[in-house]
Order: C-alpha cells, then structure tokens, then sequence
C-alpha cells in the first residue's frame, strides 16, 4: 500500500512540473488551493483613524513543489496582505524597506497628495522607513500597491512586491452583492512568470520583452502555479488584478459562462455589464460577479485566459444566500466635457529601449505637464508605436493621483464596462484615447506605460499639480 501511494505521489509531482499545461483532461484534486492574502491589521482603535505597518523583505517559497524561489513580499514571502480602507478614514502607512536595496510603495489608483504617493521621488534606503499619511478621499474600488523605484519596477514588482487596497464606503455596504471577504468574495491577482530548472524565478529580459513587455511561461493566480478555490453554488464575486509585468489577459470562462463586471479600477459601474471576455492589461482591475448557482455540485469551471487555464473554481454546497444583484450600482457624474480647461496630447511611440512619451524619456528632475489643483482637463493618449510581426505593441497609460473618464476610443463611446472611474487604460496600436479628469490634490505625479518594462525603458513623464 505505502509503495502505491508513493507511485501516485511521484506521479503527482511529475503532473505539477508542466505536464498539467497539455493535460485535456482537468484533474482537480492536483492544484494547489488558492492562496488567500492576509487583512492587515489596524493597529489604531480609533474608527476613524488607521494606523498600518508594510515591510518590505526578502523570502523563500516553493512555486514548484520540492523548489524554493528566492522572493520579495510584503510582510510575508510573496505579494502582500491586504490594506482595507475607510472612506473618510485618516491613514497613517508605515513602511520599513528590509530589502538589500533601495524601494518606494505606491498606492495605485489611491488618491493621495504627491508626498504620499510615493513614487520615485520617495525612495527608502535598505533600512530605512517610510511614512504615508492621507485621508481616504474617494469611494469603494479596489486600488493596489507596488514598489515604483527607478529603473527596477519591473523587477521589483517580478520578485512578488505588490499587493490590493480595498476601499469601502457605506454606499458599498449598502449594496446587496457577495462581500464576506474569502468566502464569497476573492481576491485574484494574475502575474506570470519564468522558472529555471531550480525552480528560481527568472528575470531576465531578452529582447521580445524588451519589446512587448515580459511574457512568462507560467501563470500564477494569488502567487500559485494554476491553483483551484472550492466556492459555493451560489453568487460569488472576484476582484481580479492584472499584476502582471507585461501581459494583457483576454479573460473568459469555460463554457463562456456569462458574468456580471460590477467594477472597474475606481469603483462600481453604473450598472453590472453582462459578459463572456474581459480584457485586462497591466495595473488594471476589474470586479465581477460569477453565478455557481446552477452548476452541478462539485463540478468544475474553469479561468482561461485564451486556451490557457489560470485557475480551477470548484462548486460545492450550497450558498446561505442568494442575491438579487442591483441594477443600479452607483451614480457616475459625467465630468462635463465644457468644464476642461486644456487639452493635452500624449503621444506613444519607438520600441524596445526607444520607447518614449511625447519624443522624451524619462528624467527625474525634469517636470513635462503643470496643472492647476482642482481644474479639469482632457488628455488624448496616442499610441503611435508600430508592432513587428504579429504580436500588439499595446501600451496601457496609467495616471497617478486621479481617477479618469474615457471620454472616447478613437471618437467612438468606450463599451460599458469602461464608462465607469479608471486609472489604467489600454491603448492599441494606431488608437487614440480621450480621457477627462478633475486633479484633487498637489504635489508630483507620474504618468506611464504600465508595461513595467516599458516604464523602466523610460516610456513614463512627470506632471505637476500647483
Ligand atoms: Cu501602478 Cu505608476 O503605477
Ligand atoms: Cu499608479
Ligand atoms: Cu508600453
């Protein structure tokens, strides 16, 4: 009998070690369990306040079983635990860098002043600390954070520092959707990666990352290689993050299950939008609603990202509750297109280390935009580069320290499910991107390609709100 079970441990093993990319059949018992990241704790007992503490340390961990990958996390081997904020909530962050090198945290999607929101201006020495303060000023969404030091985003980011930031607001409570975090409603951070026959992570970039931003071999979901979550036949909701250095995921369900997008990077829709694909590039989120009501108890579905699988859902028991998901989520007041007061123009181009914005690379003492606190502009986002071969030179435009309405997609209305707040918008090559903002807060901002490479390869600017 022990010989037996060690047969099929072997087995086991061997079916972990790639075999499963070309296996058909979907065998669920081998997956590892979906991690689920840590709440991090308030240490402050006043409600209206929060006091947080991040180190940024080195780690260990076994990706591939029987392995061990030399890491960066958060408080913990890999990616972060989650930071939840309030809506009105003074935040005080602390964060200590026991890393070998230089790091910043950034708060992606946060609107904070310039001083907190720590770019790469705000680097913190190896030993060193840090101090975010800001009072949370906008609605529910969920935001994530990452280091953003010069030149080694990418890397850092590659090693496992990031981590989510869930805002919530009254306005969220209120709503009848899944919100018991980890039980039914998850977390699902997506990055891909490269492994050496020691099972070390790789970051090593030849010249087709350079070009279209780092293309791993192997898919992580919350930090684990294909792994599976047991939910129950009910309503569950998904806040998915794109964290990955350079892929953009054209995310569908097996069968092409139909789900409900609820979300985008700043908060709720207007309305939940019905759909079977959803694409996410870099730095973008997306919150969605999967209906397991109906499935067969303990079957299996399945999250692909084109014919590649991500992860296994599997649906057992029933849920205690069954949801009539609103059809009004929030109030979305457009931005009035009279109220900008400028428009600017930023324009993509070149490849490899010759990406660039507006025909300039990235300075650190060099400010390109200055804005006015409070005012509203338009900036129309062009993606000039030129794709070799097959593959899309996309760039997703990131923004920092605002939250941004897609005005139009090369003149024509954006689909529904980007109507709402963002801070991440994918731009196809040839496109032209309109988006409207409002800028509520001083101080020094980047704005970027959110291919990290790209970024690093100096395809990011700096503005300033006065
Ligand atoms: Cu998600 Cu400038 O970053
Ligand atoms: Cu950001
Ligand atoms: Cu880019």
């Amino acid at each position: 009998l022990i010989l037996i079970v060690a047969i099929i441990g072997i087995g086991g093993v061997f079916f972990y070690n790639g075999y499963v990319k070309k296996s058909t059949n979907h065998k669920a018992a081998q997956h590892p369990d979906l991690p689920i990241p840590a709440v991090l704790k308030d240490t402050n007992p006043d409600p209206n306040a929060a006091d947080f503490t991040l180190t940024a340390q080195q780690g260990k961990k076994a990706f591939i079983s029987g392995k061990t990958a030399a890491t960066y996390g958060y408080n913990g081997d890999y990616l972060g635990p989650v930071i939840r904020l309030k809506t009105g909530e003074k935040v005080n962050i602390t964060v200590k860098n026991k890393l070998p090198e230089a790091t910043t945290v950034h708060w992606h999607g946060l609107l904070v002043p310039g001083s907190a929101d720590g770019g790469p201006h705000s680097a913190i020495q190896p030993g060193k600390t840090w101090k975010a303060k800001f009072t949370v000023s906008q609605q529910a969404a969920t935001l994530w954070y990452h280091p953003h030091p010069m030149g080694k985003t990418g890397e850092q980011v590659y090693k496992g520092l990031a981590g989510l930031i869930y805002v919530d607001d009254k306005h969220a409570e209120s709503l009848d959707i899944p919100k018991d975090y980890g039980k039914n409603d998850f977390p699902l951070v997506l990055q891909d990666r490269r492994f050496n026959k020691n099972g070390q992570l790789v970051y090593k970039l030849n010249m087709t990352d350079e070009m279209y931003g780092f293309q791993g071999t192997t898919e992580l979901v919350n930090g684990a290689v294909k792994p599976q979550l047991t939910v129950r036949r009910g309503l569950v909701r998904f806040r998915i993050l794109n964290g990955a250095n350079g892929r953009t995921y054209n995310l569908h369900l097996s069968g092409n299950k139909t789900f409900a997008q609820i979300a985008s990077d700043g908060g709720f829709l207007k309305t939940p939008v019905q759909m079977k694909k959803l694409t996410l590039s870099p730095g973008e989120r997306a919150e969605i609603l999967v209906d397991f009501s109906k499935m067969k108890n303990g079957s299996t579905l399945r999250l692909q990202n084109g014919k590649e699988t991500l992860m296994y859902f599997k649906a057992k028991g029933k849920a205690k509750k069954t949801y009539k998901v609103p059809q009004n989520l929030a109030v979305i007041e457009k931005i009035p297109v009279q109220e900008a007061v400028k428009t600017r123009k930023f324009v993509m181009s070149g490849m490899g280390p010759n990406v660039r914005i507006n025909g300039k690379q990235m300075k650190m003492d060099r400010i390109d935009e200055t804005v006015h606190l409070n005012t509203v502009e338009i900036w129309e986002i062009q993606n000039q580069s030129t794709s070799m071969g097959t593959k899309k030179m996309v760039h997703p435009f990131h923004i920092h320290g605002v939250q941004f309405q897609i005005l139009s997609i090369n003149g024509k209305t954006p689909p529904a499910n980007e109507q709402g707040w963002k801070d991440t918008v994918l731009v196809n090559p040839g496109d032209t991107v309109k988006v409207i903002m409002r800028f509520p807060f001083k101080g020094i901002y980047m704005y970027h390609c959110h291919i990290l490479e790209h970024e690093d390869l100096g395809m990011m600017g700096q503005y300033e709100v006065k």
